[in-house]
């Protein structure tokens, strides 16, 4: 097993990934929303890229993930399908895309699938709607289940605290990851649990499970782009952990162009045709 980055330059597959939890390498993925950004992250060498409903929240700027649209994200996701060559690229199900209702559920996921390119989806949920991911995974798409923290159902939590704490939303959660990974499902995110629990669902799947606030015995880690960027000032987090003040960065940079407009000393010269 190795810690360095994974410099194969063949295409990440849903397979791949299986591969690498059985011989306990840990998978990368981390969030993009538009071709500059897919571009570097693809070629620092990410494993997995996902076009998060977090969109909703980094690019458009609401208080949830609910008011994002399908076109929205099949907009996200054509823009990062052109820039990635060697991730895998997960696109998640909106809001009110996939709820209960198998046929139009499916049409859903095939829209998002043909109109972006993308390798998979990721929908949040478990057995409430099975029957709409059986739906989708019978049609040939891959997907990626999200249980713990769903901010999709945000309004029923009422609060963005750990999940399954108590034993019996513990127990449902562990039902519902078995019942995604039979219904064909070959990954599962886990947001925002107790470590133990998350170390217990990973060690009774055959598939992966990624991890955000899970802590460290998943079989890999997903964070927000923004967030580890440190684009974000006023998200903190425990589980964040920030690899960089671009806040700061763009900051000074913006205030030294203003500067330099304003003191004529740009453009200069040779900066001039
Ligand atoms: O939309 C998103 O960014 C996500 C991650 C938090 C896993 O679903």
């Amino acid at each position: 097993m190795s810690a360095a980055i994974d410099d194969d330059k063949r295409k990440v597959t849903t397979h791949r990934l299986k591969e690498m939890k059985n011989r306990g390498e840990k998978i990368s993925m981390l969030t993009a929303y538009d071709f500059s950004m897919a571009s570097i992250i693809d070629q620092a060498g990410m494993d997995v890229i996902l076009v998060g409903d977090s969109a909703s929240n980094v690019m458009a700027g609401n208080i949830t993930t609910l008011p994002l649209t399908l076109d929205q994200i099949i907009y996200h996701g054509t823009s990062v399908m052109k820039a990635v060559k060697r991730a895998l690229v997960v696109i998640d199900m909106p809001f009110g895309t996939c709820s209960g209702n198998p046929e139009r559920s499916l049409e859903a996921a095939i829209r998002i699938m043909k109109e972006t390119g993308a390798d998979t989806l990721k929908i949040e949920g478990g057995a409430e709607i099975i029957a709409d991911i059986r739906k989708i995974i019978g049609a040939g798409i891959p997907v990626m289940g999200h249980l713990g923290l769903m901010p999709q159902s945000i309004n029923k939590y009422g609060t963005y605290t750990v999940r399954a704490k108590e034993k019996a939303e513990a127990e449902k959660l562990i039902s519902d990851a078995l019942l995604l990974e039979e219904a064909g499902c070959y990954a599962i995110t886990l947001e925002k649990i107790p470590a133990n629990l998350a170390g217990e669902v990973t060690a009774k799947l055959s598939i992966p499970t990624i991890g955000i606030g899970a802590g460290p015995t998943v079989d890999g880690q997903v964070l927000v782009m923004h967030d580890m960027l440190g684009l974000n000032k006023n998200f903190s987090p425990k589980f964040l952990r920030r690899y960089a003040d671009l806040h700061s960065v763009i900051t000074s940079a913006v205030q030294n162009y203003i500067k330099d407009i304003k003191d004529r000393s740009f453009p200069n010269e040779a900066e001039s045709y």
